[in-house]
Order: C-alpha cells, then sequence, then structure tokens
C-alpha cells in the first residue's frame, strides 16, 4: 500500500483523531541540516557534545559546539511550508497534535498549539542549581560557557541530551494521544533514536493507520508504514493541502 497522494487525501480526510510525529527532516528545507546521512551534523560534530557526562566534565567544549549547531544555525531558521500544513490542520480540527523531537521551535513558530517535544526545546537555558530559565537572547553566548547570574553554575540548554531521561510530561502525552490515534503522519525521521521512535509503532499496535512521508527510506518504511510518499516534506504536504484544502 505504498501509493498516490488522493488515496492518501481520502485517509487523511475520513480521519477522527489524526497525530503527527516529526523529525529533523521536516526542518531540513528551513535550512537545518539532518543529523545523520552525508551531510548529516553529526558527521561534522561529535555527539559526544550532547553527552550529558561529557557536557557536565567539558561544559567548555560542550557549549562551543552546542553553540553552532543550535544557536547560529538554528537561531535564523524559518518554519517551512511543511510545517505551516500541519498548524493549519491543527486549526481546522484535521490534527490533533504533533509529537517532535525536534528542538528548534520551528513548529510553534508556525502556529502549531498542541506539540509535545520529546527532546526539549533549545529556547530556553536552565540553571539546574537554583532553576532560574534563560532565553538565549539574554546571555552572552561569545562567553562560554554561559554561567547563572544568581549562582554562577553553568547553564544548560533545555533539551534533552544522550543519557538524559525524556521530560515526563511530554512522554506520558505523546503516548497518550499515540493510543488513541487512529492515523499517524510520519515526516522526516529516521526512526533510529528510542524511546522517541516507538511512538508511531505504539499507534500501530493500537491500530492506527500510517503515512510517512521521507527523501528516503526509514527504520518505519518497510515495518509500520502503510502509505510511503517519498520526497521532500513541503512539497508533499502542499500538494496533500491541495488535495483536502476544498473538503476541509
Ligand atoms: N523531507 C523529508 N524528509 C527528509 C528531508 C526532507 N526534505 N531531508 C531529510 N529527510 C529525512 C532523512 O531521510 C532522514 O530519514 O529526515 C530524516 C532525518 O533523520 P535524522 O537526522 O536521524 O533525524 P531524526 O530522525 O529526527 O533524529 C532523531 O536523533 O540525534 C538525535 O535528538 C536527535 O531528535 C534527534 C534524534
Amino acid at each position: 500500500m505504498k501509493n498516490n497522494l488522493q488515496k492518501v487525501a481520502d485517509v487523511i480526510l475520513a480521519s477522527k483523531s489524526m497525530i503527527a510525529f516529526t523529525g529533523a527532516g521536516i526542518s531540513v528545507e528551513s535550512g537545518i541540516p539532518p543529523f545523520r546521512g552525508p551531510e548529516g551534523l553529526w558527521s561534522k560534530y561529535d555527539p559526544k557534545c550532547l553527552d550529558l557526562d561529557y557536557f557536565h566534565s567539558n561544559p567548555k567544549d560542550s557549549w562551543i559546539a552546542i553553540k553552532e549547531i543550535f544557536y547560529d544555525f538554528f537561531g535564523t531558521a524559518k518554519p517551512n511550508k511543511a510545517h505551516k500544513v500541519l498548524a493549519e490542520w491543527e486549526q481546522k480540527s484535521l490534527l490533533k497534535a504533533v509529537v517532535t523531537q525536534n528542538i528548534d521551535n520551528l513548529h510553534q513558530q508556525a502556529g502549531s498549539k498542541t506539540i509535545f517535544e520529546f527532546h526539549g526545546n533549545s529556547q530556553k537555558l536552565i540553571c539546574k542549581e537554583c532553576n532560574r530559565v534563560y532565553l538565549p537572547e539574554e546571555v552572552n553566548l561569545n562567553d562560554l560557557p554561559p554561567c547563572c547570574k544568581n549562582d554562577g553554575v553553568v547553564l544548560k540548554p533545555d533539551f534533552v541530551f544522550f543519557g538524559e531521561g525524556i521530560p515526563e510530561k511530554a512522554y506520558n502525552n505523546s503516548l497518550l494521544f499515540a493510543r488513541n490515534a487512529d492515523l499517524v503522519i510520519i515526516v522526516g525521521t529516521t526512526g533510529e533514536v528510542m524511546p522517541a521512535a516507538m511512538i508511531p509503532t505504539e499507534a500501530k499496535r493500537n491500530g492506527a493507520t500510517i503515512i510517512e512521508i521521507n527523501t528516503e527510506e526509514s527504520n518505519y518504511t518497510n515495518r509500520i508504514t502503510d502509505f510511503f510518499l517519498q520526497g521532500k516534506a513541503s512539497e508533499i504536504l502542499e500538494q496533500l493541502d491541495e488535495l483536502l484544502s476544498p473538503k476541509i
């Protein structure tokens, strides 16, 4: 059942509780490279910069890479058509929630409201000593590592590092919506990183139909995907939206 757009549009129209599950691929057309693949971030940076133990023992080294990746690169990115279509479908009550692995804040900027950020968000820096929260623009990221103005402790970006737990509320809500979904649209993820990657599988186990949009096959494609739409997220979501708009 790996097939055409009209059939997929009909399936979406008939759904009662559709959710989206997104990964780095949805933000590639906003100028943010994916993590994996030939031009991926992990081919340029060592993932250890996001390892919690390494961060604690080498805060400056970690922060140099974190700043380049998540604040210099991500800082100027804007939502693309894919983010905007998902936000419009939520406004039209077609989409119930976005579960995202991304920390780039682009779903929020596109206007999505019900978003569960499995890996947190780069737009907050936290002092783990006094729990004071800073916005990136409130600290000087040219003087690394940034430290809390209250107690001098190194600030940590409020996203999930390797070796760190998933935010409980995001985890529980994502599972709840996945178990109640009759349709999941997976956009731009390899499905390699657990426990996030089990969200679509949990939905499938509870009877959901799976649509997948990706430029390449992923861990889901030949395992749980019912409709595989190969191509760029913004182009395919725009085409689906054109088919759906007259009817929603
Ligand atoms: N449109 C759709 N899909 C795309 C596009 C595009 N324009 N460009 C790339 N892709 C696909 C790739 O084929 C790949 O399957 O997006 C996926 C990106 O995969 P990853 O870089 O592994 O990103 P993701 O799956 O979100 O990684 C999960 O890994 O490093 C951690 O915490 C990080 O949240 C991230 C997690």
